[in-house]
């Protein structure tokens, strides 16, 4: 009796279960899995839309047409073997539920499709950077053009977290070791979605085109003194030495 009961309980459950849902991203391509039994040779596959049942893809007997409805023309394929449908060049208007029905017949099924977009790379912006007794602060910004995602920041080498501040795209930290290089990582989530963009503040500043060699040098302040020297100082003491070659230099 109560083994009925059971039974009778999981039929019911098995009647309500919701169509399976399945994502497909703009643009690209979708199959829709129809859940034929792969023993069985389909005679008859009915892809169809709408409560009215319009259909888009059929195969009955020896004849195939996937060209119904002008809205899926040249994006639809059907497997004659499988009884899968596969959308390419997916559009937003795709978004709906789709119903199949097979021959030999098995329970008509429901697929609800979803069309998402896929996440863009979000952007670093440098707040601001500044060279401090021991080390130098750093803020930077990351954002997302993108609505409802979860920012996360990966540092590497991991920095301080005592001196390590977050708040949504933002990260505030001090950093002491100024000899090597810091990647910031900040990633993008959304459910089943994960993007990233990498800033590295590199432990040397040289000007493109020059050669790179490490310099030991705090990397915060290094630009001004160099290019002061370099550019200023230099010639200048230069200068000074041609024009009065005579005196001591
Ligand atoms: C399916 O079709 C193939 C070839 O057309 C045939 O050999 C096979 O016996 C068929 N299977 C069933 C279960 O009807
Ligand atoms: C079925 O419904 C769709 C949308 O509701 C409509 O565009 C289409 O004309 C209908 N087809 C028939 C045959 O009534
Ligand atoms: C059709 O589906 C079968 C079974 O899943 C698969 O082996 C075959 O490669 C598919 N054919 C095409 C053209 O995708
Ligand atoms: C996203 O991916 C990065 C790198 O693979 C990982 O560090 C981060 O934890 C992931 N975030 C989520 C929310 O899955």
């Amino acid at each position: 009796m109560s083994l009925l009961i059971v039974l009778v309980l999981f039929l019911q459950a098995v009647g309500a279960l919701p169509p399976d849902e399945v994502i497909g991203y703009l643009g690209e391509t979708v199959t829709l899995p129809s859940g034929a039994d792969p023993s069985r040779n389909l005679t008859t596959i009915e892809w169809s839309i709408f409560s009215n049942t319009t259909w888009i893809a059929t195969r009955r007997g020896k004849v195939t047409k996937i060209e119904r409805i002008p809205r899926f023309k040249g994006r639809l394929s059907l497997n004659i073997t499988s009884g899968d449908l596969t959308i390419r060049n997916l559009r937003k208007e795709d978004e709906m539920k789709y119903t199949v029905n097979l021959d030999p017949k098995q329970e008509a099924k429901g697929i609800r499709l979803i069309i998402k977009q896929h996440l863009q790379k979000p952007t670093i912006e440098t707040l601001f950077r500044s060279a401090k007794e021991g080390g130098c602060w750093l803020g930077l910004r990351c954002s997302s053009q993108d609505e409802d995602v979860d920012f996360s920041w990966k540092i590497e080498p991991p920095t301080d977290p005592r001196q390590t501040q977050r708040e949504r795209g933002d990260i505030f930290t001090f950093l002491t070791n100024t000899t090597t290089d810091v990647q910031f990582t900040c990633s993008t989530s959304r459910t089943k979605e994960n993007v990233s963009s990498t800033f590295t503040l590199k432990s040397d500043k040289v000007p493109t085109g020059e050669a790179r060699k490490p310099l030991p040098r705090n990397r915060c302040t290094l630009g001004f003194p160099i290019c002061f020297a370099l550019g200023f100082a230099i010639p200048v003491v230069l200068y000074m030495c041609r024009e009065n070659i005579s005196t001591s230099c």
